[in-house]
């Protein structure tokens, strides 16, 4: 079968490589991809970008493509798979209504209370002032969120009263988010430790994968702004066998339900974030309606069933209640980013020493391009290096020994990703 994926980032690079390893699978393409997807073997890269729908779908339909895979959350709330599905074309990602889990905080949340599933309190303003007055009304800490798509950048959590109203001032007046940020929500901090549990999921039956902890922070020990995703590993030790039911049962399959209730049928990956506090009470901090980036990365790395037969058995109704088959190793992916990310940065730097693939460790590309026998980067983050180990510890020290021998310009990274698993293993 021919499998089309959308997007450029390392979740796609990760989507990709996975999908290759596919015996049902002749080709793959990605739209746009990157430098990591042009140089896999079995990949093709095609110059269309993610967010254009008409094209992407022309593409699909000339090239018979059997399952189109959307990596990123843009087209998706665009509505690429209700305008696949106008044109009898598979797509794997729910539609532009049930996407709105992610698009919108505002309706998230709305739904999320509707359906009694726990979260944060929260209250939506579109007025600077009267945000204001609620923030010295309640103090701090609270959590300040664009309602729209910002890129992973429209959430501050403020400790202090200035925070707080300056992230207001940011969102509501100077518009830094664009539309997407005309509207914010203020919402309750919640303290506890954060997990991503990710599903696939046709509506119906319902499949998890391995849990997995991503860090948002860009400093170590989860310092500093909030990033796209500095690292991530799988699976995460805080989701025990009694953590992971409690999330399907209080989480995953009311919001499935409740979304296929109000007409909105979820067929797609859905990605809860949770907020596990210290009495085990779980709250979703986030609604992803796509894949996590890092977190492909580690869990393609340790996932041995089919993904690509799963999507197209989703997409087309036929999807049978299963448990995925997983390696035992723990999985763990560090992200080399630009400096500056993820604020301004430079990009053109020829990136140097990449290792070829082994058993352990993959290097997956992210902000890069492939340019006359060169890799050079181009973009925020630009690689995630996974490997497997035996406990997260070992996987760690894996990884790094790669990262520490890739070279570019102004390159960084965080020295810590997976720190609380490894305190844990000691
Ligand atoms: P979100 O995009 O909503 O997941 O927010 C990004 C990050 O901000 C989360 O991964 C958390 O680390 C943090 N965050 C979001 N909401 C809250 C909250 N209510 N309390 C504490 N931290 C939060
Ligand atoms: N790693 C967080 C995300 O994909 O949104």
């Amino acid at each position: 079968m021919k499998v089309l994926i959308v997007g450029n980032g390392g979740r796609e690079h990760a989507l990709a490589w996975k999908v290759s390893q596919s015996t049902l699978v002749t080709d793959v393409f990605v739209a746009p991809g990157n430098g990591g997807t042009e140089q896999e073997p079995l990949v093709k890269n095609i110059p269309i970008s993610s967010n254009n729908i008409e094209e992407l779908a022309e593409f699909a339909l000339n090239n018979k493509i059997d399952i189109t895979i959307v990596g990123p959350e843009g087209p998706l709330v665009l509505g690429i798979t209700d305008k696949f599905k106008s044109l009898n074309l598979n797509c794997f990602g729910p539609s532009k209504g049930a996407a709105q889990l992610e698009g919108s905080k505002e309706f998230m949340k709305d739904f999320l209370i509707k359906h009694n599933i726990p979260t944060a309190t929260y209250q939506s303003f579109t007025d600077a002032s009267e945000a204001i007055t609620h923030i010295k009304n309640i103090g701090c800490p609270l959590v300040i969120k664009a309602d729209g798509l910002a890129a992973g950048k429209g959430v501050t959590v403020a400790l202090e009263e200035k925070d707080a109203i300056k992230a207001v001032q940011e969102c509501l007046n100077n518009n830094i988010f664009g539309k997407a940020g005309s509207k914010l929500i203020i919402e309750e901090f919640l303290e506890g430790e954060e997990a991503s549990f990710i599903v696939l999921t046709d509506g119906d039956i319902i499949i998890p994968f391995a849990s997995s902890q991503d860090h948002k922070a860009r400093d170590n020990k989860d310092l500093g702004p909030n990033t796209g995703g500095m690292g991530a590993y799988s699976p995460a030790p805080v989701v025990t066998e009694y953590i992971h039911n409690k999330i399907m049962n209080e989480i995953i399959i009311p919001t499935v339900q409740g979304m296929r209730n109000e007409g909105l049928n979820y067929c797609g990956f859905l990605y809860a974030g949770v907020m596990i506090d210290y009495e085990n009470n779980l709250k979703v901090l986030e609604f992803n309606c796509r894949f996590g980036d890092p977190e492909t990365q580690p869990i393609m790395m340790r996932l041995n069933s089919d993904i690509a037969k799963l999507c197209l058995e989703a997409s087309t109704c036929s999807l049978k209640e299963q448990s995925l088959e997983w390696k035992q190793e723990v999985s763990l992916g560090v992200v080399m980013a630009s400096g500056g990310y993820p604020f301004d940065y430079e990009t053109g730097m020829e990136i140097f020493n990449l290792p070829p693939e082994t058993n352990l460790t993959k290097v997956f590309h992210a902000g890069t391009s492939f340019k006359d026998g060169k890799t050079l980067t181009s973009g925020g983050r630009v690689l995630c290096v996974t490997a497997l180990g035996a406990d997260t510890t070992e996987a760690q020290k894996e990884a790094y020994k790669t990262v520490k021998r890739i070279k570019w310009d102004k390159c960084f990274y965080r020295s810590d990703i997976g720190y609380r698993a490894v305190e844990r293993e000691k």
